[in-house]
């Protein structure tokens, strides 16, 4: 039948509130009931033996990629080429024999990761695809499809897709691990169980509307923003910039935060906020004295992080968003729903086309 919104304002509204489903559902398809160990589809390839991973995507698909990228490496400590679609394509990079190539998007039909799929299948690598469509051009094309249980995403901006790609890219990850020997038994309880807990703490997190909305304000009257983040919640500030971009339509830009000081400190003072993505276990000293730096030059400083991490930001941070505390492992996925609420808090004291941002289209299936 049609899809409705169900008493929302917006399909992003109500896209926004189904993260912890979409994140459950997704993490239920791949975990056994019994063992609740991650336990996905074998792989058409010897995993101890892959040389490389290729990650590619477009959009907000290609910061998942990059958060996949940082739990790859540290992980499963694999090489990885990463690049969004558009470019990958054309910049042909020596492929390893047998290497893998991950593509991962929500409808499965981009033509540029398409584009991409072919030519990395045509040169010898393995095709994986993280993918919400699983029926297809890019499921029908690729050698194992693993879905994602996101169900429809109607509007325009991805959200709960975003999470459910990066749910199936942690559990590939505990996988990929898991079979290189270098995750032992107690390390992959930990992990596996937070990623498991992801649901429950994601329910917390849609209780912060309200506290999100007036940190919106702040930044429904600026013209540019700054997002900063380190490490794995570097993708997650470019994710936050890109759908502030998107359906806002005010200028932001996301940097590592530690690449301030050589470029964008320039532009700081009280009319371009500063958002940061700073959960306490995830270089959080660092990214404090980069937020100190920006304050000493007269930024306004608003921050997603937890409890302990607001203790220490309390004096420079104008506005604090405290989420639950989770294990770094899964911050990023956590992170996003806040990131992602207040792109669509803005969007609505603009009064912009939410769910059909101007120029955009869903799917882009041209070049
Ligand atoms: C379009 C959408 C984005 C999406 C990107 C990739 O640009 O507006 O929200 O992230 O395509 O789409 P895909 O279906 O491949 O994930």
């Amino acid at each position: 039948g049609q899809i409705g919104k169900d008493g929302y304002r917006h399909f992003m509204e109500k896209e926004l509130h189904e993260h912890p489903v979409a994140i459950g559902q997704t993490l239920q398809r791949i975990t056994d009931p019994v063992t609740r160990r991650i336990a996905l589809p074998p792989m058409p390839f010897d995993v101890a033996t892959l040389p490389r991973v290729t990650i590619t995507a477009c959009g907000s698909a290609f910061y998942a990629g990059m958060v996949g990228r940082y739990w790859l490496e540290e992980l499963a400590r694999l090489p990885i080429d990463i690049d969004v679609a558009s470019e990958l394509r054309y910049r042909n990079p020596p492929q390893p024999d047998r290497g893998l190539a991950l593509l991962i998007s929500q409808s499965g039909e981009t033509a540029d990761t398409l584009g991409v799929l072919r030519e990395l299948k045509a040169a010898g690598q393995h095709v994986v695809s993280v993918l919400n469509v699983e029926h297809s051009t890019m499921g029908r094309e690729s050698d194992l499809v693993l879905g994602m249980v996101a169900g429809p995403e109607i509007s325009v901006a991805s959200t709960k897709a975003f999470t459910a790609q990066l749910s199936v890219l942690a559990a590939l990850t505990l996988d990929f691990a898991r079979q290189r020997s270098l995750l032992d038994e107690a390390k992959e309880r930990e992990l596996t169980d937070s990623l498991l807990d992801l649901p429950s703490h994601a329910m917390e997190v849609l209780g912060l509307f309200d506290a999100i909305r007036s940190m919106a304000r702040i930044i429904a009257q600026a013209r540019d923003v700054l997002y900063l983040g380190r490490g794995i919640c570097m993708p997650i500030a470019q994710e936050g910039a890109l759908k502030l971009k998107e359906i806002s339509y005010i200028h932001a830009e996301a940097y590592a935060a530690g690449e301030l000081k050589h470029g964008p400190i320039s532009l700081i003072d009280p009319s371009v906020p500063v958002v940061a993505i700073a959960p306490s276990t995830i270089l959080f000293e660092k990214t404090l004295s980069n937020l100190q730096e920006a304050r000493a030059r007269g930024g306004r400083i608003l921050v997603f992080t937890d409890a302990k991490g607001a203790e220490q930001l309390k004096d420079i941070a104008e506005h604090i968003i405290i989420l639950p505390d989770v294990n770094a492992f899964v911050a990023p996925i956590l992170y996003t729903i806040p990131v992602q609420i207040l792109a669509y808090e803005v969007a609505l004291l603009k009064g912009t086309d939410v769910d059909q941002p101007r120029n955009l289209a869903k799917s882009v299936t041209v070049e």
